[in-house]
């Protein structure tokens, strides 16, 4: 059977095309999700994409996911550095998760060089551009792959 994968994002990533194209280049949210649905299902996973601003919501989004995927693909955004409440979610799904960024986080302001979910998920891509998230499709499917 197939596995089933959700690729969650925080805050802003709805407007990725619009923001800061320095840091998070020019394509939309709808191109991202097309070329994620397409390189995943060439991989043989079914994808989900979520998208939301409220903090809350994606706490409910990653709750829901522990009966409904496999997998977790999350870029949390700003969350990444502020929110125990996310942490504590993906701490609960007990399957693999990969935290995944656009930017470098590590060579940007000092607030976005901490993230409170690295310690916590299975591995992470950052720095690498809107390619991170197919990067992450792809180990995502490897790491499925081998618990089968
Ligand atoms: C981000 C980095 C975060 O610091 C920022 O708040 C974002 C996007 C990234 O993908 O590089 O919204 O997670």
């Amino acid at each position: 059977m197939n596995n089933k994968i959700i690729i969650i994002n925080g805050p802003n990533l709805n407007l990725l095309g619009e923001r800061e194209q320095s840091q998070y280049g020019s394509i939309t949210f709808k191109e991202l999700e097309e070329i994620c649905t397409k390189k995943s299902n060439e991989l043989g996973l079914k994808v989900e994409l979520a998208q939301s601003n409220v903090e809350g919501e994606l706490v409910n989004i990653i709750q829901e996911s522990r009966k409904k995927f496999d997998g977790i693909i999350i870029n949390a955004a700003a969350f990444t550095h502020t929110s125990v409440a996310i942490r504590d979610a993906l701490d609960i799904f007990r399957k693999p998760i990969i935290e995944l960024h656009i930017s470098n986080i590590y060579k940007r302001e000092e607030f976005r060089q901490k993230s409170l979910i690295s310690d916590i998920v299975t591995g992470g891509i950052f720095g690498l551009g809107v390619d991170g998230y197919i990067l992450a499709i792809i180990s995502m499917q490897k790491l499925l792959k081998n618990e089968n």
